[in-house]
């Protein structure tokens, strides 16, 4: 067995890469989306000023069977690590796994990273004692945190998004909803910024705390280039107040080719909750990436299992439960 450093320039290797871990998350997961290539490779290419990622991959007889990665935060967080090992199938319960994860925990101490956190995809009749947990706990982590995994198919009735708009309109007068696809408009940068850092903060993510992540316009237009690179558009709608300040935001990646869309964050600021504003959002830019790219069958999203605000929005906008992330940690 053989670890080395990966070179993510390298389009061959890539294509191995890409085969390691498509073929190892979709162990098991029979009709969970899966990333093309493109989505991968862009996605490990793209600057990240927020981040460091370091590149493993296992060999034997020179084919790759295993893949480490370790996301180092620079801008904040920078106790934390986070972690992903993934193992061929056809290769496990060979210490390809401990092999990968002991060298990216002694990257991750040797940069004074305290907190090491995983996860893993797990059926919920498995919670408690699936392979995957054997693996974390076996290496001294522990859970931290589950996340529900949700998926609403799609079309959803144009009556229902209007009941849903109407419903959240009675409470959230004075905001003006606007929707962008593919750019966001610099004026309006600094304010969505503020919400997408303390996103972490507020969401529930159980025994590990999360500082304010530090999002600036110019980190903001390298996700944005990312998700060019990775053929996917980024639809964004925000609640605005009078004063011209985003109070509340939500964000579909959405493939060009392809039928999953995935939800990332929605949040509203804490000045401006109790207004429906959450519900707004969230349907307006379903609404409009329905209406734009008809050929989305499904949208993924995925929440912290107490965060019941959230959970109740995406339960009427008619997302049930497919499976369990869970968040395993470990401190140094
Ligand atoms: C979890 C994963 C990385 C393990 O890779 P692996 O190469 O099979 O792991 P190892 O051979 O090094 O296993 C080390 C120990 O983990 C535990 N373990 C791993 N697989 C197990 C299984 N199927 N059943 C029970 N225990 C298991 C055992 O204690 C094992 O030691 P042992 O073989 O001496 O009993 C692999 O299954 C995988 O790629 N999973 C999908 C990606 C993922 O969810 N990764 C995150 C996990 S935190």
């Amino acid at each position: 067995m053989d670890l080395r450093v990966l070179d993510i320039h390298d389009d061959d290797l890539m294509r191995h890469v890409h085969r390691v871990v498509d073929r190892g998350e979709q162990h098991g997961r029979d009709g969970m989306p899966r990333w093309t290539l493109t989505e991968w490779v862009e996605a490990a290419r793209a600057p990240d000023s927020g981040e460091r990622a370091e590149h493993l991959g296992v060999f034997v007889d020179e084919t790759l069977v295993g893949v480490g990665i370790a996301y180092l935060f620079l801008l904040d967080n920078t106790d934390k690590a986070w972690l992903e090992v993934v193992v061929d199938p056809d290769h496990r319960r060979r210490g390809v796994g401990t092999a990968l994860l002991a060298r990216l925990v002694e990257i991750a101490e040797a940069d004074g990273r305290t907190v090491i956190c995983s996860d893993a995809k797990i059926p919920f009749e498995q919670l408690a004692e699936h392979p995957y947990r054997s693996f974390a706990e076996r290496h001294g982590f522990t859970q931290s945190n589950i996340e529900v995994v949700r998926h609403l198919p799609l079309p959803v009735e144009e009556v229902r998004l209007q009941d849903w708009a109407d419903l959240a309109a009675e409470k959230s007068a004075g905001y003006r909803l606007e929707t962008y696809v593919g750019h966001f408009p610099g004026e309006l940068a600094e304010s969505l910024c503020v919400l997408l850092g303390q996103l972490a903060v507020d969401a529930p993510t159980g025994d590990v705390d999360y500082e304010e992540e530090v999002m600036t316009p110019e980190r903001l237009a390298e996700r944005y280039a990312m998700s060019k690179a990775m053929a996917r558009e980024t639809f964004e709608t925000v609640a605005v107040t009078p004063e011209g300040l985003v109070a509340a935001q939500s964000t579909l990646q959405v493939p060009v080719e392809g039928t999953d869309a995935f939800q990332w964050g929605t949040f509203v600021h804490r000045e401006h909750r109790g207004h429906r504003l959450g519900l707004a959002v969230k349907t307006a830019n379903l609404r409009a990436m329905q209406e734009q790219r008809s050929q989305i069958r499904r949208v993924v999203t995925q929440n912290g299992e107490t965060n019941g605000w959230m959970i109740s929005i995406n339960e009427q906008i008619g997302f049930s439960p497919v499976e369990a992330s869970v968040e395993f940690l470990r401190r140094a």
